[in-house]
């Protein structure tokens, strides 16, 4: 029996986002939004702990569990629990409304750096967020039905509620898996172990930044102090080009969100990066500056 890939409709759930990329109404409503975000949610401490810079991990996947887990097993306690069950469904519902706040600000901050060159994910996770605030009401409204006595339409909330879940749920899902936001950009790249040539050393002045490829890989090699670095050109957090940031404190800022990395070692010194930059030894020879995976 073959198979003919070429005419294999995509799964609907799959064609479902690819609408929802594609929705260019979004754009302007979007992008004030995001521009509000990021103009109240600065490059600094409170947007490295909402990032998860301080953890080495984007944060907002690690608090979805929360709201997620306390309240489906609010909705597996109404759908198959006793009616012994019902303070601690209820219980479960106010979990997953508290914990949904900081999970929201997280992911909205991370949501706030996706750019207009990539518009589609930008729209992707305006629907999530807007699905998920459905989620939130109807919990919400759940909770307060539930505490007034009236279990029956708190079910029937939580059970809407759950609807919403899922459906942002597979959104966000969509936006990590399938389009790669909170992913560290670089996880693919394969830095070169032999000493590979990047550029001619008179190309890099002091105080300079010089974009290259070494054994296929982008690289940014700079000069401070008279000392060679180099690290990965592609930015972990978004793959911003790092050759058109600028030097401070021995560190490179990229110029797309403003993350730091050590020269020294690719380390974040500020995020929103997670992740760390792969970082390169680097020499010149014959007048030209070669690198070397450091790892
Ligand atoms: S792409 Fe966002 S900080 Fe580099």
């Amino acid at each position: 029996m073959s198979v003919d890939a070429g005419t294999s409709p995509r799964p609907a759930a799959h064609r479902l986002a690819g609408l929802v990329e594609q929705i260019t109404a979004l754009d302007g409503p979007a992008e004030a939004v995001a521009g509000a975000v990021r103009g109240i949610i600065k490059p600094g401490r409170v947007k490295d702990a909402l990032s998860g810079s301080w953890l080495g991990h984007a944060l907002h996947p690690l608090l979805t569990d929360v709201p997620i887990g306390a309240w489906t097993s609010a909705t597996l306690l109404d759908a198959f629990g006793r009616d012994a069950d019902r303070p601690a469904a209820t219980r479960l519902v106010a979990v997953g409304i508290g914990a949904a706040v900081p999970t929201a600000v997280s992911g909205m901050t991370d949501w706030s750096d996706t750019t207009l060159s990539d518009p589609s994910v930008r729209r992707v996770g305006a629907v999530h967020a807007v699905v998920n605030v459905t989620a939130l009401c109807f919990y919400s409204a759940s909770w307060w039905a539930r505490r007034s006595g009236d279990h029956r339409r708190g079910t029937r909330l939580g059970f809407a509620g759950a609807a919403a879940l899922g459906a942002g749920g597979f959104l966000g899902g969509h936006l990590s898996y399938g389009r790669g936001v909170g992913v560290d950009q670089t996880v693919f790249e394969q830095p070169t172990q032999d000493w590979a040539d990047v550029a001619a050393d008179a190309d890099l002045l002091e105080g300079g930044l010089h974009a290259g490829s070494a054994g296929g890989e982008d690289v940014v090699v700079a000069r401070v102090g008279g000392e060679l670095f180099a690290l990965a050109d592609r930015c972990s957090h978004r793959g911003g080009p790092l050759h058109e940031g600028k030097l401070l404190d021995g560190c490179v800022e990229c110029p797309w969100h403003a993350t730091r990395f050590r020269l020294s070692d690719g380390s974040v010194e500020r995020g929103p990066a997670a992740y760390p930059q792969p970082a390169y030894e680097a020499r010149v020879r014959d007048g030209r500056i070669e690198v070397r995976s450091k790892g």
